[in-house]
């Protein structure tokens, strides 16, 4: 059990904010023209992302056990089938796809925080730091060596079961990440293109809205709040009766977005001050924050605080994306936690590599108009997550009954209840189900959208 509901949100906030928040959504809003994507992606967190977290939670509480049995348990309790534990099976595995490439990018924040120490942003031009970075990619050995420390570090939390020991420091490190994203905004709004950033990301230009911008947006929405897979559901099992599910969920809702918005805000003023290309894709942060620490008063002490606090962000998420498996693992087969982490974590570790290498050996090696890396997160976000929140909101929306659903969240039936329901059983599935059609091009063909 969370020994209050404060531990409990910090345990979901440490979840839901990591790279997602600081290095995904820069570099995709970046790619999908900005505002118009923001808009749409703030659209899904709210209509979308947020009803599921409340499921998720609520069923997580319910079934009290992994996600696989919980949906199988309390899908019978509502005399429903127990097949609907395969939602848990596809969570894990997104879990698997997403962990793997994860570690992969914590590495390049790791190798950044040891850059940092080592003064090598000092005096740094666009030429310098994109160099830095392209030397980074093409080392192979290098990023792998990155990438096997942050899942020794993962592994290492998850086998000896002491999550909740982190409680503590992402108490001390989540307000220091926020500190230190203030002191960047600071240096974003006086020494960059503030005005230019702030009109790329904030204001919409709705033709860049294409239906597959769309599904990023989407994809992203599920990807920043942990949900669609069943983590959320998996802290959930160990809530207190009595806590707040709406109110918390609200909570973490507002911090990973504020988050995200505020990288948003520090990175592409950099970006417009240096004449770079918003649009570079993943390396986007490190090719622009390295300027600002580069050049910034003090900066040479505030790069290794941030990029370590990063790295520290990234490791509560990769915690968070290893657990369930795990829990899986030790109460269905019986396996120790110290096994069950090593084994899975072993897997993880080697599916890390298909992501690593993309970005070298295998980089002009390319399916469905991508690279490994490109496709692996496309399957897990930007698909197997929409499709697991769907049937997330089907089962607290449909299967489960009205009654339940009420007792569970402890709102009443007044306004805010209905709100959820609404939006869990109507809006949320329609939602994710137009999103995927439209970016068949199937809506489109028939003049519909
Ligand atoms: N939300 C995390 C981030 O933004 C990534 C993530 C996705 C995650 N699904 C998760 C973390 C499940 C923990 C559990 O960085």
């Amino acid at each position: 059990m969370w020994s209050s509901r404060f531990a409990f949100i910090l345990a979901v906030a440490g979840s839901a904010v990591g790279l997602g928040n600081i290095w995904k959504f820069p570099y995709m809003a970046g790619e999908n023209g900005g505002g118009a994507f923001v808009l749409f992606y703030l659209l899904c967190v709210v209509a979308i992302g947020l009803p599921i977290m409340v499921s998720e939670i609520m069923i997580g509480r319910r079934g009290r056990r992994n996600p696989i049995a919980t949906m199988r348990i309390v899908g019978e309790e509502e005399g429903s089938r127990p097949s609907w534990g395969l939602v848990g099976v596809m969570g894990i595995f997104a879990g698997f796809l997403i962990l793997s490439f994860y570690s992969v990018i914590a590495g390049w924040a790791l190798a950044y925080f040891v850059f940092s120490l080592g003064g090598e942003f000092t005096g740094g031009t666009p030429e310098t730091i994109g160099a830095l970075f392209a030397s980074l990619l093409g080392d192979w050995k290098m990023l792998g060596l990155w990438h096997t420390i942050f899942m020794v570090l993962t592994v290492g939390i998850v086998a000896r079961g002491v999550e909740r020991g982190l409680e503590r420091f992402v108490r001390i490190a989540m307000p220091g990440l926020l500190l230190l994203m203030i002191i960047l905004l600071v240096y974003a709004i006086v020494a960059a293109d503030f005005a230019s950033g702030w009109r790329f990301l904030l204001t919409p230009d709705l033709e860049a809205l294409t239906p597959q911008a769309m599904l990023e947006a989407m994809g992203q929405a599920f990807f920043t709040l942990s949900v669609g897979m069943g983590a959320i559901m998996a802290y959930g099992a160990y809530l207190p009766e009595g806590t707040s599910i709406l109110r918390t969920s609200i909570w973490v809702v507002v911090t990973d977005t504020a988050i995200a918005l505020l990288a948003g805000l520090i990175i592409f003023p950099i970006v417009f001050a240096n004449g770079l290309d918003p649009a570079s894709g993943p390396g986007l942060i490190f090719e622009t924050l390295p300027l600002a620490f580069g050049s910034m008063p003090g900066g040479a002490f505030l790069a290794p605080v941030f990029f370590g606090l990063l790295v520290f962000a990234a490791w509560t998420s990769g915690i968070g994306l290893l657990e369930p498996a795990v829990a899986w693992s030790v109460e269905s087969h019986g396996r120790s936690r110290r096994s069950a982490a090593i084994v899975i974590g072993a897997i993880v570790w080697a599916l890390g590599f298909l992501t690593l290498l993309s970005f070298n050996v295998f980089a002009d090696f390319k399916f469905l108009g991508g690279t490994l890396f490109q496709n692996i997160d496309h399957l897990a976000s930007n698909i197997l997550l929409p499709l697991g929140g769907l049937f997330i909101a089907i089962f607290a929306g449909w299967v489960m009954c009205k009654n339940s659903s009420s007792e569970e969240l402890d709102i009443g039936t007044g306004p805010a209840y209905q709100a959820w329901r609404f939006l869990a059983r109507w809006l949320a599935p329609a939602a994710v189900l137009v999103v995927f059609l439209h970016a068949t091009g199937l809506l489109g063909r028939f003049g519909l959208m």
